[in-house]
């Protein structure tokens, strides 16, 4: 298969084809997830809850997000990989931003990297593209932000919020990113949005007018079950599943049923 790359992203938005996009954190997972012609595989920051169990993302650090990359990068053979930086790595200055990001494209072998906020870190953005690096924004819910809001509630619900969203993603437009994920806001607004800027939006919570969808494959596999969101599509309940196959082992072992005489040498 032809690789997917930050180009053919742009051209899918213009052809009017979906971006599909799943996180992935290891080998196993990322060897499926690309083998199913998933387009984009996110190392998400989102490895510190559903890897390391936090319940946050701001734990992660850039060496764990760095060993994650490189497992996901052994494995894929098409999808473009995408490698959150994580929170502390990037916010102190710009050429913080920058080391950080040469980091994890040169320890790892990613393709991107993707970076919370709007003008905020606008220096950051543009330093990153200048070096050649790829960058994709990420607007709306910042879970890096979570303790400035205190919730994690739908955002950019006022007319100015939105405004102050959509200046900010065609802010990242003209710096150059090549993608926006637009995380649990109005659909209406991730239509404005995506409507006003040329570069694909990747939604998560956003409605179906983004130009692609990302969701945790944890979530989607139904491996989580105390994450109950309005936008999550569960395709399996692998939770329950595990469980039964795992209980079934215990009680084969138990019973002396496992290992049987093929299972011996
Ligand atoms: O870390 C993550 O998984 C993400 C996606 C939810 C967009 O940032
Ligand atoms: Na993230």
């Amino acid at each position: 298969y032809k690789r997917v790359t930050v180009k053919s992203l742009v051209d899918m938005k213009q052809k009017g084809e979906k971006i599909s996009m799943l996180t992935s954190y290891d080998y196993s997972m990322a060897k499926i997830v690309d083998a199913a012609m998933v387009d984009v595989i996110l190392v998400g920051d989102s490895a510190s809850n559903v890897m390391a169990g936090h319940e946050t993302t701001l734990p992660i650090t850039l060496d764990q997000m760095i060993y994650h990359a490189t497992s996901v990068i052994r494995a894929v053979n098409r999808a473009l990989v995408v490698v959150d930086i994580p929170f502390g790595s990037y916010q102190s200055d710009p050429k913080e931003a920058l080391r950080s990001a040469i980091r994890i494209m040169k320890e790892s072998g990613a393709h991107a990297v993707k970076l919370e906020g709007g003008c905020e870190i606008k220096e950051s953005v543009k330093r990153i593209l200048n070096a050649g690096i790829p960058v994709m924004g990420h607007l709306g819910l910042t879970p890096q932000s979570i303790y400035k809001f205190g919730t994690y509630s739908v955002r950019a619900k006022e007319e100015d919020e939105a405004e102050k969203l959509i200046e900010d993603a065609k802010m990242l437009e003209k710096l150059g990113c090549f993608a926006i994920v637009l995380e649990k806001i109005p659909a209406e607004l991730t239509k404005r949005v995506s409507e006003q800027i040329s570069i694909p939006t990747i939604g998560i919570g956003g409605g179906p007018h983004a130009d692609g969808q990302v969701l945790v494959i944890h979530d989607l596999l139904g491996m989580t079950h105390e994450f109950n969101p309005r936008f999550l599509r569960r395709y399996m309940n692998l939770y329950e599943e595990m469980g039964n196959a795992i209980s079934k082992y215990v009680s084969d072992v138990k019973n002396q049923d496992f290992p049987n005489e093929d299972e011996q040498y």
